[in-house]
């Protein structure tokens, strides 16, 4: 039996204040009966430690650097992840692939070098809708995992992945349950040949949940839980969605 895990990504947005509020409002509505844990923007990792030091709730970041140190102006490593007590990286977000040209080998990269410092990778996998419409929705999430796959050997186990189907991202149209299932289920079995960890693996859907549909996708038998973005932004919400993995 696998627990299912609810994490929320801030993405690009927050403050002082906000996250205060946000924060405030995730923690006064625990218990909950799955994992929960939120991916904030870096300025904002120090503040969400100590925020949520002594509770079970968890946090990370939205990405990490595939390199551990050196003259990689911006870049944030994971050791430095580490510092702050992040319990995850997101790694190949689509937001990521499409803005700042990720490739699979540099999501592997970064998927390897968060877990060398014992944070796990979320690593986000997702066709487009014209991938889709072209039927290639299963190869292309099988080469994205692959590549993940191949660079983590007998470490990929350890990874958390997440189908997000990048037209079901911020735009209200989430993919049914049945769509989600059908992708997830590919995505275990592949695991299923590169490790014997497969099953107890978690594996994420992300785009568009909200409170609403969030119980049909995780009462799917591959869906363990969800990424979530929007609706991450409203404790109301995210609390809402946390229940219905429960
Ligand atoms: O990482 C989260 C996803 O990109 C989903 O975002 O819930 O706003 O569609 P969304």
């Amino acid at each position: 039996m696998r627990r299912k895990l609810v994490v929320g990504n801030w993405k690009m947005h927050g403050s002082h204040k906000g996250n205060a509020e946000l924060l405030a409002g995730i923690v006064g509505a625990r218990p909950f009966a799955c994992d929960v844990a939120v991916c904030v923007p870096f300025p904002y990792l120090s503040e969400t430690a100590v925020t949520l030091a002594n509770t079970d709730l968890r946090w990370g970041a939205q990405d990490c650097s595939a390199h551990e140190q050196g003259a990689y102006t911006g870049e944030v490593s994971a050791g430095m992840l580490a510092e702050f007590g992040c319990r995850y990286a997101i790694v190949g977000h689509s937001e990521r692939r499409a803005y700042h040209g990720e490739s699979d080998q540099v999501v592997a990269d970064k998927a390897k070098a968060a877990l060398a410092r014992g944070i796990t990778p979320i690593v986000c996998v997702g066709e487009t809708l014209a991938q889709r419409d072209a039927g290639e929705t299963e190869a292309v999430v099988k080469r994205q995992l692959s590549a993940v796959i191949q660079k983590l050997a007998h470490c990929v186990g350890e990874m958390v992945v997440a189908y997000e189907p990048v037209w079901a991202i911020g735009t209200g149209r989430t993919a049914t349950p049945e769509q989600a299932q059908a992708v997830h289920a590919v995505l275990r079995a592949q695991l299923k040949a590169a490790t014997p960890r497969a099953d107890t693996m978690v594996l994420l859907y992300g785009g568009s949940v909200k409170p609403d549909n969030a119980a049909s996708l995780f009462a799917q038998a591959d869906i363990d839980g969800g990424l979530i973005g929007g609706a991450a932004l409203k404790a109301e919400d995210f609390v809402a969605i946390c229940r219905a993995a429960g």
